[in-house]
């Protein structure tokens, strides 16, 4: 068995985060989210994956390399655009041949792992298996409707009058029979090649695509709030680990703090986590959150919030919750006058002020 991880695309919804970083890089819990899915298929036995890359190939390589340090081989396929999922199927045949393989979204999150999905597909042997879970929003997914028998009827990429809300995780198995369907199927309304499609042209077909149902959570990271809720799942299992110096300051449940952190007269309440070499003073942080490496905070309150490299927040006026923060950001109260708020603000962010 081998994988696939996509990891191209453009990630508008994580703009402007993803103006600069790819999507499948953004930490949670300080682990690129990419991380945690190459994990996850090297706990389930598989040694070979190919990576498909985009724009933001050079990051994703820098960050992962030849796959050593996970326990993989790693192949990079890159994508001239995002074309769609089965595109990207499309464009690894050469890589897969005619093994069976995992395809996996590079920004989504499963609490369990792939191993239980990988041991069935190996037991019952179809030609597809797909996970799906309930959600609330039901026409931001792709769909699946099943029949009387549990068996997969149809399947509906993000349709606008769901007529189930059972959505398509972003981990699908594989078979080679799903090249003949991704060569078959045309773009979607959204110029895609939809593997949602694809998988339909497999039922049609009279291919056997067994469905199951995904009990622990899954997120798929590609908005800022599911982001949010990715890293307070992820921190909810988080086990103490202090390595950085820490004066006059309390510490109250699970709480990381990496190496070269300096921590002075703050207040922390875990679940939470802080990276190498950060500087925190006079500072409270609250329940779910992650600073990345090289953070500094200032007289000011943190919660609920991920901040990534080298960023400053510096006395704050009100406590900055539910924020995701990019590198190098500096929010700060200013002393200049005339009093005003003052901001240098790339495209496409969002600013929630008092
Ligand atoms: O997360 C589950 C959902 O993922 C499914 O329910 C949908 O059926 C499926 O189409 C997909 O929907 P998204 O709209 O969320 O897909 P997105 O464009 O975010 O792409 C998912 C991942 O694949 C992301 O890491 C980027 C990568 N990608 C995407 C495209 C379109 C590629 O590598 N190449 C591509 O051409």
């Amino acid at each position: 068995m081998k994988g696939l991880v996509l990891s191209g695309g453009a990630g508008t919804r994580l703009r402007p985060i993803t103006h600069t970083s790819a999507k499948q890089l953004v930490p949670v819990a300080n682990k690129p989210v990419l991380f945690y899915g190459l994990e996850a298929l090297r706990e389930a036995g598989i040694e070979d994956v190919g990576i498909v890359v985009g724009d933001t190939r050079a990051e994703i390589e820098a960050a992962v390399g030849d796959g050593a340090r996970f326990g993989l081989r790693v192949t990079y396929i890159p994508q001239e655009a995002p074309l769609g999922l089965a595109h990207a199927v499309l464009i690894a045949e050469d890589f897969l041949g005619d093994s069976p393989f995992v395809m996996y979204l590079g920004d989504n999150l499963l609490k369990e792992g792939v191993t239980r999905f990988v041991r069935r597909f190996d037991e019952s042997r179809p030609d597809a298996l797909i996970l799906l879970q309930s959600v609330a929003d039901p026409s931001a997914y792709g769909i699946a409707e099943l029949d009387g028998a549990g068996r997969v009827a149809r399947l509906v990429e993000k349709p606008s009058e769901p007529r189930s809300d059972l959505a398509l995780v972003g981990v699908y198995l594989f078979t080679p029979a799903v090249f003949a369907s991704v060569k078959t199927i045309t773009p979607s309304a959204r110029h895609e090649l939809e593997i949602t499609d694809a998988i339909q042209d497999m039922v049609d077909r009279g291919l056997r695509v067994e469905a199951h149902r995904v009990t622990g959570w899954w997120k798929d990271t590609g908005k800022l709030e599911d982001m949010l809720e990715a890293n307070r799942l992820v921190l909810s299992t988080l086990t103490a680990d202090l390595r950085g110096t820490l004066v006059d300051t309390t510490v109250e449940g699970p709480v990381q703090v990496g190496a070269g952190s300096v921590l002075t007269r703050c207040t922390v309440r875990g679940p939470a986590v802080v990276g190498a070499d950060c500087r925190i003073s006079d500072a409270y942080l609250g329940p779910y959150t992650s600073l990345s490496d090289g953070v500094v905070v200032e007289h000011a309150e943190i919660e609920h919030s991920i901040v990534l490299d080298r960023s400053r927040i510096c006395h704050l006026g009100a406590r900055m919750t539910d924020s995701l923060v990019g590198k190098d950001v500096v929010i700060a109260h200013s002393e200049a006058k005339p009093v005003a708020y003052r901001f240098m603000v790339g495209d496409a962010s969002q600013i929630g002020i008092l």
